[in-house]
């Protein structure tokens, strides 16, 4: 008898996939993403070749990226308009489709795990800005070669076709060029710097306590036989949601989709019913009174409801059928640390279902073309 052992699942360390594994790396890679970049005291950032004074002149930032560096650049989109810097984000297909007009002071951020996304590529030379910068995970890819300046994620090596650990570094990483950034466009560090990288800082730990917590895994179980899974959220929740809907379409295969909370009322909640859960992610800022009255839309259509909330958080516990709790941190990054509950209730869905979690079927870890 012949065992089938193929040499590339060594590199898995004993979990059953690289997914697994991946996630339950971000507190090692985010803890790289931030070591040495950050001084909490001080509430200054310390980024190699981007010293303070590296972004005077700039007065807008376009963020463009593709699948879930696209949803890291939502997030980024929201920390830097919270911040006083004008910042949008694009699809960067869209972007190079139709580039807006050139205007002077424009900085144009890519955002790419590999740096070898064809759309991502494409809008960084269709883009007219004065400075072009890449956020991304490999030395010396393509995007590198193509922008002015690179700033690397330092996730280390992904291998899961579903993006995880890339998305919790660059969120991380678009944090500390968030700050560099309100320093330089808006003249003064953000008003909380010191609270916010000292939540940073202490983000690899948090992360640690949610991928040990087995919540995620009991609520992937209690809805193994829904017709859709729907996504809620606001601001940097609004990121977050897109982004769970995007792991469980990606690795279940089956009917998952984001929206803006205030968004269901407009057409979507058409479509909620008992056996439509819906995740909804709460991030202790002011949003959330709405984004609970959300909720009560959705339980009043008999919609289970699964809120991804900090866990000292009472009125929202009341108000739905399961908490995945998150601990406590700044509003800016209660995402982060939400969104690897959904990344594991994608990965325990798919797994109960058989999927092929680290190659799901017609996708391709790196879109070239
Ligand atoms: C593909 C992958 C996604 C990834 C996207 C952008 O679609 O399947 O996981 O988010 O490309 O990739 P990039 O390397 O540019 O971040």
């Amino acid at each position: 008898e012949t065992v089938d052992w193929d040499p590339k699942d060594t590199g898995k360390g004993g979990y059953d996939h690289y997914m697994l594994k991946e996630i339950n790396e971000q507190p090692t890679a985010l803890g790289r993403s931030v070591r040495g970049r950050a001084d909490p005291e001080a509430g200054t950032v310390d980024l190699d070749g981007f010293p303070p004074g590296t972004f005077e002149g700039i007065e807008r930032v376009h963020l463009v990226a593709m699948g879930t560096s696209y949803h890291a650049a939502m997030y980024a989109e929201s920390l830097l308009a919270s911040r006083g810097v004008p910042a949008r984000a694009f699809m960067a297909s869209e972007y190079a489709t139709a580039p807006p007009p050139a205007e002077d002071g424009t900085l144009v951020v890519a955002i790419s795990q590999s740096g070898e996304t064809a759309d991502t590529i494409a809008a960084v030379r269709a883009a007219s800005a004065e400075r072009t910068l890449v956020v991304t995970n490999v030395v010396g890819s393509s995007l590198t070669r193509e922008c002015d300046d690179a700033l690397l994620v330092r996730a280390g090596p992904e291998i899961g076709v579903a993006a995880t650990k890339s998305f919790s570094s660059q969120v991380a990483t678009l944090s500390l060029l968030a700050e560099r950034l309100r320093r330089d466009v808006v003249g003064s560090p953000s008003p909380d710097a010191a609270a916010f990288l000292s939540a940073l800082t202490a983000l690899p730990d948090q992360v640690q306590q949610v991928v040990e917590s087995g919540a995620a895994e009991r609520v992937a179980d209690s809805f193994a036989d829904s017709e859709a899974y729907f996504f809620i959220g606001r601001g940097p929740g609004h990121a977050v949601a897109l982004e769970g809907a995007l792991k469980f379409k990606e690795i279940t295969y089956e009917h998952a989709e984001g929206f803006t909370a205030a968004e269901l009322k407009h057409g979507p909640l058409a479509l909620v019913t008992e056996d439509t859960p819906v995740f909804a992610v709460f991030d202790g800022r002011d949003g959330d009174t709405e984004t609970l009255g959300n909720v009560q839309e959705i339980r009043a259509r008999g919609g289970p409801v699964v809120a991804v909330a900090s866990g000292d958080a009472p009125d929202v516990a009341d108000a739905v059928d399961h908490v995945l709790p998150v601990p406590a941190t700044h509003p800016d990054l209660v995402g982060v640390l939400a969104n690897v509950q959904l990344q594991l209730v994608a990965y325990h869905a798919a797994k109960r279902r058989g999927r092929s979690i680290d190659k799901p079927r017609n996708l391709a870890k790196s879109v070239t073309v």
